[in-house]
Order: C-alpha cells, then structure tokens, then sequence
C-alpha cells in the first residue's frame, strides 16, 4: 500500500537534497570540527557554512546561532539559562510542554510563573500578558506558531511590549521555520528556538537564536564549542543536513512556495467541511502558518480516527496525549475553550512540502466514510441525532 503522510508538525521527510548532503558528512569530512588535522578543518568549515544558512533563515548573525539537539533543548536552553530564583517570567497556556515543563520545573526552582490565556481562535491574549507584567518580570516566552492549531501569535507586539519594558523575549519559532519568514530584528526577540526536522532536515538537530549580548548560562559543561554555549562535539552530519534544510526552506519561501501550500491546506479544509457534517476548524478566524489544519469531528474519539486512517494508509494525529493509559485533551484546544470531547474528537492535518494535490483528494475520498463508520458506532454520537 501506498503510504501519505499528513503529520508533518510531528516530523518531516528528509528532502533528497538534504541527505545527499549529508553524506559526505558521514563518509568524507567526518573528522571533529575542534581538531586542527584536514578532517577537523573540513568539518568545522562545514559547521560554519551550515551556520550560515541558518543565521540567514532567521535574519541573525552567525555568532548568534547555538546548535543544539533540537527545540526541547533550545527551549530548556532559553529558559533555564537566563532565569534564577526569584525572577518572575510570564508565558501562555498554549506552548509547547518543552516550554511548559520547563516552566513547571522552574517553579520547583523558586521561579515565578504567570501563564496567559488565549481567544477561541488559539490566539495569545495580549491584554492578559499586559496585565502580568511585574517588578521582577524577566522574561517572556510565547511561541511563533503553535503545533496544534497552526496559529500564529503577535510576537511582533509582544516583541514591542518586552522592549518597551526591557525585559527579555523568547519565541519558540520550531513550527514557524521553514513556512513562513522569520526575521528576528522585526520580531525584537532575544532568543529563538527553531528545529531542523520540522522543515525536511534531519531529527535530532535544531538551533537557539541568542541575541549578541544576552548573558547565558549554558545547560552542559565540557569543552568551549559554540563559544562556550552549547558544549559537546557537534552533530556534523545533522548540522549540515540542518544548513541545506534551512537553504532550501528560504528558496522556498522566497519564490512563494507557502502560498501553494496554503492553497493544499485550504482545499483540504473546504472538502472536508463540505462532505462531512458538522466538522469545523479550530482556530479558522486566526492568521496561521500554512501547513496545519486542525478539525473537529463531533461523536468520534480522534484515537479511533487515526486508527483507521492509518489502516487506509494515511498518517495524520490527534493533539491528545496518551499519559498513564488515559487519553488527556489537548492543553492547547481546552484554552481555546472547547470542552474534552470536542478536543478529544480533533485532528491535526499537517501538510509538507512532498504533499501532493493527489494525495489531499485521496484524503479526502476516505475521510468522510472514516468518521460516518466511528459516529455509527459512538453511543454519545447516536444520542445526538
Ligand atoms: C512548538 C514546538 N516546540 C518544541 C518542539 C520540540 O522539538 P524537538 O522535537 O525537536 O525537541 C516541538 C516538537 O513538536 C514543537 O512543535
């Protein structure tokens, strides 16, 4: 059977171009970009031209840009090495738990930590972050674009509301990269956090933006890599695959290629909502990036769903999260104020670059069976009608 892969905000294919450069990475220039030999230099020559592309994708400066092992540690690195018992820093219910575990963690600490709400559309409520500011407020974490609904925050207010306060800002940029551009001077963050295999580069490999002169504690100790940011030898082959992702996603987004993809998304909204009764988007209203749609389907249990869409061999996810063998609803969809069945009965499509035009009408030729099968056989669903 032939596979389609709607979950491209879990992870991406590798692009062909990609791994083809990595493969010298692995073969040829394999040496350890810190030894002074050929194969040291060759490998850190292809760090930098790696670092390069990718300062280049956020509008940053080479010495900006710390490799890291992908967002939850650009994340963890953001916030734990800037904050201190004490300090008081504010964040939104809709983040990513890299972000909101570690927020958890820093209470445990001595941190205080304000979590701002969002509209229904899945927005982050600017008045609220307002209102939270304090004396002792350092920092404030809102992410570019969220994982589950797709929608793009403010962060060029909020940008404006840190600087005018002179606090710090990060933003967890990990589902904006690669669909949409990043230009951290018009953002007005300190620290951005991005992730190599959420735009067709490699797992295990992402970035943290840290803004000339924002003093941070690094979370490893050991050698002076990354100027003494990040120690530890560095992931070449990844980085390099990380450097060409980064490459192609600004050609990408440069010739307009997000405006074809939106084009995929839409397509993919209006046939399903058409065919299928009763199903809306989550978030329409808000601007987003335009790879991700998520929808409600009343009566089904979105577990189910994915189940039988994989059986038909289409990948897409719930937003739920499976913890201790109950199904938990999505911290993001419950802020926007849906109740648990209805973030239980959500699906995230997310589209990426080998998504075809094709592979939406096949999706949409089996969805529509898909639920009218789970709501025939959902008790809450048959009380409904
Ligand atoms: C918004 C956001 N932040 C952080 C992460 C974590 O990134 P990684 O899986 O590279 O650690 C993800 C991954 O899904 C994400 O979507």
């Amino acid at each position: 059977m032939r596979r389609t892969y709607f979950d491209n905000n879990a992870t991406t294919p590798l692009l062909p171009e990609v791994f083809a450069a990595m493969q010298p990475a692995l073969l040829e220039s394999f040496g350890n970009a810190s030894s002074i030999h050929q194969q040291g230099q060759a490998a850190r020559a292809a760090v930098e031209q790696a670092r390069e592309h990718v300062a280049a994708l956020v509008g940053a400066r080479e010495s900006e840009i710390v490799f890291t092992s992908g967002g939850t540690e650009g994340d963890n690195l953001a916030l734990f090495g800037l904050l201190a018992p004490g300090d008081h820093v504010i964040t939104s219910t809709i983040e990513h738990h890299a972000v909101l575990y570690s927020c958890k963690r820093l209470e445990e600490l001595g941190v205080e930590v304000s979590y701002i709400g969002c509209d229904r559309n899945g927005t982050v409520r600017l008045d609220e972050l307002r209102a939270a500011l304090r004396p002792q407020t350092r920092l404030i974490s809102v992410m570019m674009a969220n994982n589950e609904t797709g929608a793009l925050q403010p962060v060029e207010e909020i940008g404006a509301i840190a600087r005018e306060a002179d606090l710090w800002f990060h933003t967890d940029a990990v589902q904006a990269a690669g669909k949409v551009a990043i230009d951290v001077e018009r953002i007005g963050c300190d620290l951005l956090t991005i992730a190599a295999h959420k735009m067709h580069g490699p797992q295990g490999v992402g970035a943290l933006y840290v803004r000339r002169g924002t003093l941070l504690r690094p979370l490893f100790y050991g050698g002076r890599h990354e100027r003494s940011r990040r120690a530890g030898t560095e992931n070449l082959a990844g980085i390099v695959g990380f450097g060409k992702a980064a490459e192609l996603a600004m050609e990408w987004i440069d010739s307009g290629g997000a405006a074809g993809m939106a084009r995929l998304r839409d397509r993919l909204e209006q046939g399903i909502i058409a065919a299928v009764p009763g199903a809306r988007v989550n978030g329409a209203a808000a601007p987003r990036v335009p790879n991700t749609s998520n929808i409600v389907f009343d009566g089904i249990e979105g577990e189910g769903f994915v189940i039988a869409m994989d059986l038909k061999g289409i990948s897409v996810s719930t937003g739920a999260a499976c913890s201790s063998g109950a199904v938990e609803p999505s911290h993001v969809l419950t802020a926007m104020g849906l109740n648990g069945d209805e973030a239980r009965a959500s699906i995230r499509f997310s589209l990426g670059k080998q998504n075809t035009a094709e592979e939406v009408e096949q999706l949409l030729a089996v969805v529509p069976e898909v639920v009218h099968k789970l709501r025939e056989m959902s008790p809450a669903w048959a009380g409904k009608q």
